[in-house]
């Protein structure tokens, strides 16, 4: 066998222990609403609900921190109302500590805030408050800003939100060089008996999924490729894969 054939074996090897390590932990499924019909979208979040998905990711963007507007806490507390599941919601606006209670009220179950400066905000200050009000902290960085910037946080909080887009809009292409952050962050959870979860967002479908699971993220937050398309129970289990 030549040297090609030996490295492929030892790839696949690879992707099949990391595989199996990873799938050790449950794999949680977040279907972002910014993708459903809002037209029907009590119906979407019962239709994903019965699909099989584990938590709602709420996307909240301001039009300053990102350059688009989805919605409020006002939506938040309607998608409350039609669902149990825990409600993810993903703040890409500027003072997220002064928005952040609002949501906690809409009833939200984990709150993310981003680490970039652009968000205006005393992280630290904003991450234990949102523990103090019952609710999961969570952090996010842009593709663009370096995995050091959320280091000093990562005792902090119950999530960790790698984008693997430039956050804004739905329906963009994965950025797979994000891998790199998944991995160290899985390393850090590792050597830290940490509990954090590892969640990617942007551009996820059943084969970015395996690419994030296999590099160690263990929450899966997709848009496009769940509403987008006839069988959202189907969507969520080509996600979750075959282990
Ligand atoms: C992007 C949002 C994502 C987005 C994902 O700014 O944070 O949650 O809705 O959408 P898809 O899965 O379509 O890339
Ligand atoms: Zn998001």
């Amino acid at each position: 066998m030549g040297q090609w054939g030996v490295r492929l074996l030892d790839y696949c090897h690879y992707s099949v222990t990391a595989l199996l390590h990873h799938s050790m932990q449950k794999v949680i499924v977040a279907p972002s609403i910014l993708a459903a019909d809002f037209s029907r979208l009590a119906d979407e979040v019962h239709r994903v609900e019965q699909a099989g998905a584990d938590w709602i990711h709420c996307d909240i963007m301001d039009g300053h921190f990102v350059d688009n507007i989805s919605f409020g806490p006002e939506i938040v507390g309607i998608v409350r109302k039609q669902t149990n599941l825990p409600l993810d919601v993903h703040l890409m606006i500027r003072t997220p500590d002064h928005y952040a209670p609002r949501f906690v009220k809409a009833g939200a179950n984990s709150i993310t805030v981003h680490v970039e400066p652009e968000a205006n905000h005393d992280v630290e200050k904003t991450l234990r408050a949102i523990r103090d009000a019952g609710c999961r902290p969570g952090l996010s960085l842009n593709p663009a800003t370096p995995f050091e910037s959320v280091e000093p946080f990562l005792d902090k909080i119950d999530i960790l939100l790698v984008m693997t887009v430039h956050p804004g809009f739905g329906g963009q292409s994965f950025r797979r060089e994000m891998m790199e952050k998944v991995k160290r962050a899985s390393e850090w959870k590792k050597s830290h008996g940490g509990k954090v979860d590892i969640e990617v967002d942007g551009g996820i479908n059943a084969q970015t999924a395996r690419l994030s699971i296999q590099n160690g993220a263990n929450v899966l937050v997709a848009g496009t490729s769940i509403f987008h398309t006839k069988d959202y129970a189907k969507a969520i289990r080509d996600l979750r894969g075959p282990i």
